[in-house]
């Protein structure tokens, strides 16, 4: 079975098209557009700005999936189109372009749940082949992006139950904000994290230690603004004291001291509450997925923790991990096989009825 998937929620269009053959899943194309550099300017994404270029771009997108899979229209059998949540012009115009599409080619559509998707991406090789399998199950995921921070917990497949989030920011967030305080501009995550790296060690030197918020708390909720207020406090602070002025450019030693610091107070607190759950959940399988599972940080010592548990570890390869329609179509194949004959059947008209939802919820069923 061959899907389209579309992808438009934030600042990235993409189009991809996805093989399945006896539950196993191939990568026909991964089309993405980005804007990061439009919104760069900005210090973060302007919706309108992004509906726009999703507009300007969409169609470009969708032809050069086609070209690149080497199949024409007749041969997709379902579309899939993230639904939500994320923002609403963006969501619009890829939902919009999808249900043209269904209609024209005279197709089954289904909406798609932005996180489902990335939940998704953590099963695919290197080789960019997907399988997942029963056996995965009760799987444990971290879900970490630009908007959410969550530990969601599947009893049974595709069944997604948050059992933690963040009070506040979302670790994605933090980063962001942080690189804007360290003056590094936006996006946040790859350039503190690159930072961090030249950093390891220089806390100490300026004694740097962060706050690892809620690490004991008895729940699985995350907190990081205040993370983030400690950043911005300790900068102050070195400002002051070095006779530094508010905008002048920060020296590359401190900023790579706090870029460490910042870094290993959030993935001291993302590990010590993932592998908590295992004591109080049975899990088989622990995955990493979105945006922020591109840190080798993270990637690292949660695998290294979850190993140590005798349990697999899933996170997507670098490519996949943030946001793409490839992860899209594969969640599309897994929900559709666990649809009735007539919800199927429904599908043919979602052409009509398709609706984006910025504020999307994961179903627990
Ligand atoms: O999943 P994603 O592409 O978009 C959303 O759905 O939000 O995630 C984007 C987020 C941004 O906040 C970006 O700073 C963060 O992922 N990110 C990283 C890294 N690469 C991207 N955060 C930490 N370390 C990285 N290497
Ligand atoms: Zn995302």
């Amino acid at each position: 079975m061959k899907i389209l998937g579309v992808e438009t929620s934030c600042d990235e269009t993409a189009v991809a098209i996805t093989e399945f053959k006896n539950g196993q899943g191939k990568v026909l194309a991964n089309e993405v557009s980005s804007q990061v550099k439009l919104h760069a300017k900005w210090g973060g994404v302007v919706p309108n700005l992004a509906a726009r270029e999703h507009l300007k771009n969409i169609v470009l997108v969708l032809d050069e999936a086609l070209n690149k899979a080497k199949i024409n229209s007749t041969e997709i059998d379902l579309i899939t189109a993230t639904e939500g949540p994320g923002l609403i012009p963006a969501l619009l115009v890829g939902v919009n372009f999808a249900k043209t599409l269904a209609y024209l080619w005279g197709k089954p559509l289904i909406g798609v749940h932005h996180i489902a998707g990335h939940i998704a991406s953590a099963f695919s090789d290197e080789n960019f082949n997907f399988q997942i399998d029963k056996k995965f199950f009760p799987l444990l995921t971290l879900t970490v992006s630009g908007g959410h921070t969550q530990l969601i917990y599947m009893k049974k497949p595709f069944a997604y139950k948050i059992i933690g989030e963040t009070q506040d920011d979302a670790v994605g967030e933090a980063f962001d904000k942080v690189a804007r305080i360290l003056g590094l501009g936006y996006p946040g995550g790859p350039i503190i994290s690159q930072k961090a790296k030249k950093g390891k060690g220089k806390n100490g030197k300026y004694g740097l230690n962060f706050p690892r918020p809620m690490i004991n708390s008895g729940d699985f909720n995350f907190s990081f603004s205040g993370l983030k207020t400690a950043v911005l406090y300790a900068v102050k602070k070195f400002r002051q004291e070095n006779n530094f002025g508010d905008d002048e450019k920060l020296p590359a030693d401190f900023v790579e001291a706090v870029a460490f610091e910042f870094q290993e107070a959030v993935v001291d607190v993302l590990v010590r509450k993932t592998i908590k759950v295992l004591a109080e959940h049975s899990v088989q399988v622990v995955s990493l997925a979105g945006g922020v599972a591109a840190n080798m940080e993270l990637r690292d010592k949660l695998k290294k923790e979850v190993l140590k548990n005798n349990l697999n570890f899933y996170c997507p390869p670098m490519i996949l991990t943030g946001d793409n329609a490839v992860m899209i179509a594969v969640a599309g194949y897994y929900q559709w096989q666990k649809m009735t004959i007539a919800q199927k059947k429904q599908a043919r008209q979602n052409w009509q009825t398709l609706q984006a939802d910025s504020g999307l919820k994961l179903k627990n069923n």
